[in-house]
């Protein structure tokens, strides 16, 4: 069993923006059952000790946690390197100032579009573009690495060559182009988001001709949908490999849709210790190595490298967790997800909320 690398911190689900492409789950958890201060520090200490070696301090928007200086610093106490991944527009000089002292070492912005009126249609925020732009600035005056993470889906991709613009006038040395993973609202909105194969070559060649004419200033990270793919993506690096997350509620989950998988049962942090629940959990379990896989995984050469592809995804698209994820061609449920590609292409999409 390998130890962990990363753990996602979901500090809060709550946040100023609406983003239909969110990831997180469709029934939000409220701020009275999220984690006190310190049983978030209590999670980066057991983290650390079983080997994790970085937190990615997330959400909802995790600047919307009052407290959101004081975790930083447990993180910090505990050894970890700490990315603040921020929507960004609840950012002001002082408070980087006090992230900064606290010990952040890094800061993953998101912006929606290239323009504020496409970036507020899909933030479903009213001046959130300038207030990213001015927290990029502040970021960067501290002296802080910044990262802009631009989502990309059907509706933006036409935008991706200005967004790499963007990238180097707000002063990143890195961007990730991320296209949607369909869990979560993104699942409800899939057919909102979903790009055309077209869409998807046009944007692949983008990146290929940005990283060339940037390199040695820009990096570029890529990060496609597989809908469009033969094989799928190694989820998580596989089920309980590499990657843990605890999610708002304590929850401890193998990757941070897990949650979507209908009849799994989590451990959480009120209860379980970190390595419990990694090394011995049912949950973390499951789905670890190659044992649990059927035909056409079993015996299946690139079992080992994408494991079975995702967990979720399989989940989301046949109703069975163990099942061979349908982005890979060999899947015999692969008729599902021509079928989610084929009928894509709405404009109309829900904003993520509570309730
Ligand atoms: Fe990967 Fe399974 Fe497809 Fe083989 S059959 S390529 S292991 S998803
Ligand atoms: Fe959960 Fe892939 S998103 S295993």
């Amino acid at each position: 069993m390998n130890a962990p690398l990363a753990l996602l911190a979901e500090l809060t689900h709550r946040c100023p923006l609406r983003c239909p492409y969110c990831s997180n789950p469709v029934e939000l958890t409220r701020a009275s059952e999220e984690l006190a201060t310190g049983e978030w520090a209590r999670v980066f200490r057991e983290a650390a000790e079983i080997g994790c070696l970085q937190v990615h301090l997330s959400g909802g928007e995790p600047t919307a946690r009052r407290d959101i200086v004081e975790i930083t610093a447990a993180a910090r106490a505990a050894g970890l390197y700490t990315n603040l991944i921020t929507a960004g527009v609840l950012l002001d000089a002082a408070l980087v100032a006090r992230l900064q002292a606290a010990g952040l070492d890094h800061v993953q912005l998101s912006v929606q579009d290239a323009d504020a009126a496409g970036a507020e249609r899909i933030g479903g925020m009213r001046g959130a573009h300038a207030r990213k732009e001015a927290a990029a600035r502040l970021v960067r005056d501290a002296g802080l690495p910044l990262t802009l993470n631009a989502v990309v889906h059907r509706q933006n991709l036409h935008s991706l060559p200005r967004l790499v613009e963007i990238a180097l006038e707000w002063g990143a040395a890195r961007l990730e182009v991320a296209h949607v993973q369909y869990y979560g609202w993104a699942l409800a909105n899939r057919d909102a988001l979903l790009p055309t194969r077209a869409q998807l070559d046009e944007a692949t060649r983008t990146v290929q001709a940005a990283r060339d004419a940037h390199r040695g200033r820009l990096v570029i990270d890529y990060v496609v949908p597989d809908y469009h793919a033969a094989r799928p993506k190694a989820c998580m690096g596989g089920w309980g490999n590499r990657f843990l997350a605890v999610a708002p509620s304590g929850r401890i989950l193998p990757c941070h849709a897990a949650e979507s998988i209908a009849g799994m049962a989590f451990p959480n942090v009120r209860e379980t210790s970190l390595r419990a629940a990694w090394e011995d959990s049912d949950a973390f379990n499951r789905f670890r190595g190659t044992g649990w896989m059927r035909e056409p995984c079993r015996g299946c050469e690139h079992a080992e490298r994408d494991w079975g592809g995702c967990r979720c995804q399989a989940f989301a698209l046949t109703g069975d967790a163990a099942a061979t994820d349908p982005a890979c061609a060999l899947s015999p449920d692969r008729a599902l997800l021509l079928a989610a590609v084929a009928e894509a292409g709405t404009t109309e999409f829900r904003y993520r909320e509570f309730g």
